[in-house]
């Protein structure tokens, strides 16, 4: 489970992040540049403060045109892995610089983007993140087109034998969540879905609890 604070409270952040503490596995932060998505968040500083308030893995979302720049300051804010959108190119170069920062390395693809896009580099990254959703807002529906997409991704990763992790992000709640985890996707980001709630805890396990059902595993 990656809870989005996206949905969540900003003038209060620590609290809503101690909300989902407990059904976190990492903690999803989207980064909008009002360039390469029609909206503005937040920057390296809010990552800072992020980090001085929890020990949770931060698992941000670069939806810039132009990471590359920006890459050192989050490793340095305290991010523990980044993901970089496929289709702001130069992505050998920006893969190895988060690598080379000791970041984890994510690949993000929107819905619109074939995966062969992003094949070339499974063997260099840590994560695949599928965009469920076009990415800019929280609260938009579940593209199920994707859902194919995710099943080819996850035959390539184990033909190739690879420990990619798959990541979806985008309308995820527990109706949508059996069709993609079916699919082969184990990282799950949910903002409105968990920060809608009034209890977090029993929304994000609950979207546990559908994605475990739906593959037969009480793991998840
Ligand atoms: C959208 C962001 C998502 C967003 C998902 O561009 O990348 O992480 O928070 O929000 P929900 O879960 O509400 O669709
Ligand atoms: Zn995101």
């Amino acid at each position: 489970m990656a809870p989005s604070i996206l949905s969540a409270d900003y003038a209060r952040l620590a609290e809503e992040i101690e909300s989902v503490r407990q059904e976190a596995d990492v903690l999803h932060v989207d980064v909008m540049d009002a360039h390469f998505v029609p909206n503005l968040t937040i920057g390296p500083p809010v990552v800072a403060w992020i980090r001085r308030h929890t020990d949770l893995y931060l698992d941000c979302h670069l939806m810039m045109d132009d990471p590359g720049q920006y890459l050192e300051a989050f490793r340095d804010a305290g991010a523990d892995g980044c993901s970089v959108h496929v289709e702001v190119g130069g992505t050998g170069e920006l893969v190895a610089k988060m690598r080379s920062l000791g970041l984890g390395a994510g690949l993000a693809v929107n819905p619109e983007t074939a995966f062969e896009e992003a094949e070339p580099w499974l063997e260099e990254i840590d994560l695949l993140l599928l965009m469920t959703v076009h990415p800019g807002f929280g609260g938009q529906s579940f593209i199920e087109e994707v859902v194919g997409k995710v099943g080819r991704a996850r035959k390539a990763i184990d033909e190739k034998g690879l420990a990619v992790e798959i990541q979806v992000d985008g309308g995820i709640d527990a109706a949508t969540v059996p069709a993609v985890v079916r699919a082969g996707a184990r990282l799950l980001v949910a903002g409105s879905a968990i920060f809608g709630q009034a209890d977090r805890v029993a929304a994000a396990r609950s979207i546990r609890e559908a994605a475990a059902a739906a593959i037969g595993s009480g793991s998840l």
